[in-house]
């Protein structure tokens, strides 16, 4: 496949600007909305010269019980079985506790601490890890499943909700950001078909390693708080051979400034349920789209619209780290467009826009140089939720805002591969020179991320030398192509027309925008077999090392992060079973 494919060759101009709707385009869905203060629980953070003070304990910690999304509907049948749910947009069903022993393998500092106003400290206590794995729950938050459908691999799958998900909490913290706290793994739920409602050790690890890792760099994602293990026995059969194994029932305390997806609107509209569906789409966009007016007769319209220009970003973002999701299904994007529901991901090694993660996506649906396909069929799908919304000339409007999707994409992607090769400004020659160096990436096999970072850390006197040096293993394949020098000369001459630069700028700035460090897939699984067997040092080692994923570290170099991948994860196989 041409790297070509990584660009959606439509371009259709956006036609927005037309009817007025520019200026939305980069709303942060950010939470200092002043009728969020209403919201703030009454605990104070402050010592007495007004510094910060985190709580210790999860007693003196309160969630948010006054928040708006415990209005929403909830299913007055409260028996925890399978059924198909109407007329709401939660149930409430308690998380199913592990009956072994459960044993926090890790948590995330930031999370607890920047985000919870927890002391890390809190981690040590009983109530915590009893609270983490879904034995006790916060007393006066009953907790939720979300009901939502999707379209899955191009087919509507009708109802799915939270099979394996509680909504254990939202809390608003000391910067006044309203965050909701989801288990992963906690058991059945009245959506769970035919699932258990558990998470395994291996995919949970997973999720918590890489969505860690993406905030780090600076892509937006849910987050994760901690990671618990039982020794409660989960069966899966993990690569659908008919291997059957035992497995340990994990759980992963993820939060999010929302977990509603396109699905959750999809649901409402296809089983007919208009008023619902206005409903949320006003609480999702009170709390979440400050910036749209409760007035405004369009305010359905600039809310698709920036789902639209959010998505593109959120896409290019990915494709400019080499991350595929794997399972881009309409229930698996976000409304607010963050990196959610971690499966069968996996970063892209040596360049390959034909790259799949999920190995039993055998069309390559979901492959990586697919994502914006598959973001611009998702998008048209919640077009379609929300028409019932909209009077006919609106609807037309949306359909030039969706047309306009490709085109948003195209230069975002382009913003942030200039600024991985260290260009400033915009310059005509800048795509040539982006799409020939991927060229060279795909013919040679170079590893994608190591061959943008050696480019940042390369002398501009090494470059042009006749042989990249070895150590620089990536380049050093790339540099082998016989039409390598000349791209260097258009390259340092393009170089030279950045305003105000020089090469120490330059090749600093490449550093904070070239990673070093990603979540190999080989490197999960490393820290998974390890963690399998009770040793849980690499998961750990990973934590930190991809906390700061653009700063050289000698423990990473040591662990083989930065080196070539070893021989053994070229047959590597990332189970789809979770
Ligand atoms: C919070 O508590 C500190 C120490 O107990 C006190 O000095 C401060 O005035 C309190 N702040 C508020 C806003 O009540
Ligand atoms: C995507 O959503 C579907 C439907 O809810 C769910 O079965 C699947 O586990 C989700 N994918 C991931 C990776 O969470
Ligand atoms: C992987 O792809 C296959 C084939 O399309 C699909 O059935 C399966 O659900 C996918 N796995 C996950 C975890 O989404």
């Amino acid at each position: 496949m041409m790297p070509g494919s990584f660009i959606p060759l439509v371009c259709i101009w956006a036609t927005c600007g037309v009817y007025g709707l520019t200026g939305t385009h980069n709303i942060p869905p950010s939470l200092r909305n002043s009728q969020q203060t209403l919201f703030i629980h009454t605990l104070n953070t402050s010592d007495s010269c007004g510094r910060r003070r985190r709580v210790s304990s999860l007693g003196l910690w309160s969630s948010s019980l006054d928040d708006d999304l415990v209005q929403l509907p909830v299913d007055p049948v409260r028996g925890n079985y399978i059924r198909k749910v109407k007329d709401c947009v939660f149930s409430h069903v308690y998380p199913t506790p592990f009956t072994s022993d459960v044993r926090l393998i890790a948590v995330s500092e930031d999370v607890l601490e920047n985000l919870l106003d927890l002391d890390i400290s809190v981690a040590d206590t009983k109530d915590f890890l009893q609270f983490v794995s879904g034995g006790k729950s916060l007393s006066g938050f009953p907790p939720l499943a979300h009901r939502y459908g999707g379209h899955q691999f191009g087919v509507w799958a009708g109802q799915l909700g939270d099979g394996r998900a509680h909504l254990v909490a939202t809390y608003i913290n000391r910067y006044g950001e309203r965050w909701e706290l989801q288990l992963k793994g906690s058991g059945k739920t009245p959506y769970s078909r035919t699932g258990d409602g558990r998470a395994v050790l291996r995919s949970s690890v997973r999720e918590f390693l890489c969505s860690e890792a993406m905030h780090y760099l600076g892509i937006p994602t849910s987050r994760a708080a901690s990671l618990v293990v039982s020794d409660d026995a989960v069966w899966r059969d993990q690569f659908y051979n008919g291997n059957v194994k035992k497995e340990r029932g994990a759980v992963v305390l993820r939060v999010a400034k929302s977990w509603f997806r396109i699905g959750s609107l999809e649901i409402l509209t296809n089983s007919g349920e208009f008023h619902l569906l206005r409903e949320l789409l006003d609480f999702i966009i009170e709390q979440h789209f400050p910036a749209i007016i409760q007035t405004d007769p369009n305010r359905v319209l600039v809310f698709f619209n920036t789902v639209v220009s959010q998505t593109a970003d959120m896409i290019a973002r990915w494709m400019s780290v080499g991350f595929a999701h794997g399972v881009c299904n309409t229930d698996n994007f976000s409304l607010l467009s963050i990196t959610i529901d971690y499966g069968p991901f996996g970063f892209m090694e040596n360049y390959d826009a034909g790259y799949v993660p999920n190995t039993s996506d055998d069309q390559g649906r979901y492959g990586i140089g697919n994502q914006a396909n598959a973001g611009m069929y998702n998008l048209n799908k919640l077009l379609v939720a929300l028409k019932p919304l909209m009077d006919n000339r609106q609807k037309q409007i949306a359909s030039h805002i969706l047309a306009g999707f490709p085109d948003l994409y195209y230069q975002r992607f382009t913003e942030l591969f200039r600024a991985k090769l260290g260009f400033v400004g915009a310059r005509e020659e800048d795509l040539m020179l982006i799409v020939s160096f991927l060229n060279m990436m795909e013919d040679t096999k170079a590893d994608f991320t190591m061959s943008f970072r050696q480019l940042s850390e390369i002398t501009d006197h090494q470059l042009k030398s006749p042989s990249i040096p070895e150590e620089l293993w990536a380049l050093h394949e790339i540099g082998r192509r016989k039409d390598f020098p000349a791209w260097v000369t258009a390259y340092l001459q393009r170089l030279r027309r950045n305003p105000d630069d020089s090469e120490a700028k330059r090749r600093q700035r490449m550093k904070t925008t070239n990673p070093r460090y990603i979540l190999r897939n080989w490197m999960a699984e490393s820290a998974v077999r390890k963690a399998e067997m009770n040793d849980f040092s690499e998961v750990h080692l990973l934590q930190k090392i991809l906390q700061r994923p653009f700063q050289v570290q000698k423990m990473a170099d040591l662990a083989g992060y930065s080196q070539r991948p070893p021989k053994w994860s070229k047959d590597l196989k990332v189970s789809c079973s979770s």
